[in-house]
């Protein structure tokens, strides 16, 4: 068994394995934490960062993460699903936060911290949760309304929230891990797909998704996990640089990933590829009272107990 001791005079290694470009937010975002845990613990510590699914496709890094072959991942909230947790599914209900500060509350305080203790029961200790952003609908044909979904196949990330959603505006969900995404579209399995600009201008999509509706529906953000036998086995005095490493990151995350974001956007109108349209108040409110139903529908998914302390935190009861 590893022990703190066995560390005294070793590197501690960390591998931290992820899907996205090492220029995406959560890649500047990695590359931020490995520095600073670097110099805050001297050097004891190095972080070797995997982006690109170097490592693990989205579908094999949990494993690889309680088996501890990986000891850091940031899979989006809506991944944690697949372990059983699917409260964190409350992420990815359409039009629940009416702004970055109501995600915040959510994110980073009381909640968000109860929700990462739920992993330790699948040797997992969350450590912070990262944003990267909204997520808009993009496909080949224009997007304007709720009605202009019905018929398309859309490529998601596995949640059952997201199929939900999908199915509610008449379009069929396509459950890809990410890796599969940018083939999906390119080989006419998808039609379309959901992202952040920085996701869909760092996959290249400009090339294969002629439209892109600025429809803001859905959040997509990380959960920054380590495996909790190398956690507890580390020394304490390195727990404790570590967390304020980690904590520091997250604060750098957050403000870099609506930048970042707000960048990309520019680049993907820029690009003339993609005709990016932004929707009017009436068109806003259709789509709100398209997708506001998921809520009430995926409430036992959930569980009426997340839910409700969500919708308080953010002011947004759904009942
Ligand atoms: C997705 O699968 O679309 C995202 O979770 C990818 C990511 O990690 O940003």
């Amino acid at each position: 068994m590893i022990t703190g001791s066995n560390y005294a005079q070793t590197t501690i290694v960390i591998k931290f394995s992820h899907v996205v470009a090492n220029d995406s937010p959560k890649g500047l975002a990695a590359i931020h934490f490995k520095e600073l845990a670097e110099k805050m613990t001297k050097g004891r510590v190095r972080v070797d960062v995997y982006p690109n699914s170097k490592l693990y496709k989205d579908n094999e890094e949990l494993e690889a993460l309680q088996l501890g072959v990986v000891q850091m991942l940031a899979p989006s909230l809506s991944k944690l699903s697949a372990l059983g947790f699917h409260e964190f599914e409350v992420f990815d209900l359409p039009y629940l936060f009416p702004n970055k500060e109501a995600l915040h509350r959510v994110t980073q305080g009381p909640i968000g911290r109860d929700l990462l203790s739920r992993l330790e029961t699948k040797n997992i200790v969350g450590l912070g949760i990262w944003d990267n952003g909204f997520k808009s609908m993009s496909a080949n044909k224009p997007i304007h309304t709720p009605d202009d979904m019905r018929g398309l196949k859309m490529r998601i990330q596995p949640s059952k929230v997201i199929a939900t959603q999908m199915r509610d505006l008449g379009a069929t969900p396509l459950t890809l891990s990410f890796t599969y995404a940018i083939d999906s579209l390119r080989f006419g399995l998808a039609d379309g797909t959901e992202n952040p600009p920085s996701n869909f201008y760092m996959m290249q999509f400009i090339d294969l998704q002629k439209y892109l509706t600025l429809t803001n529906h859905g959040y997509l953000g990380y959960a920054v996990i380590v495996n909790k036998k190398f956690w507890e086995d580390l020394p304490a005095e390195i727990r404790v640089q570590l967390s304020s490493a980690m904590n520091e990151t997250t604060k750098f995350a957050n403000a870099m990933a609506q930048q970042q974001n707000e960048l990309d956007l520019a680049a993907i109108r820029s690009s003339g590829k993609t005709t990016v349209y932004e929707l009017t108040e009436a068109e806003r409110i259709q789509w709100r009272k398209a997708l506001l139903p998921v809520q009430q529908q995926m409430e036992t998914r959930i569980g009426k107990e997340t839910l409700n302390a969500v919708t308080q935190e953010v002011g947004n009861s759904h009942e």
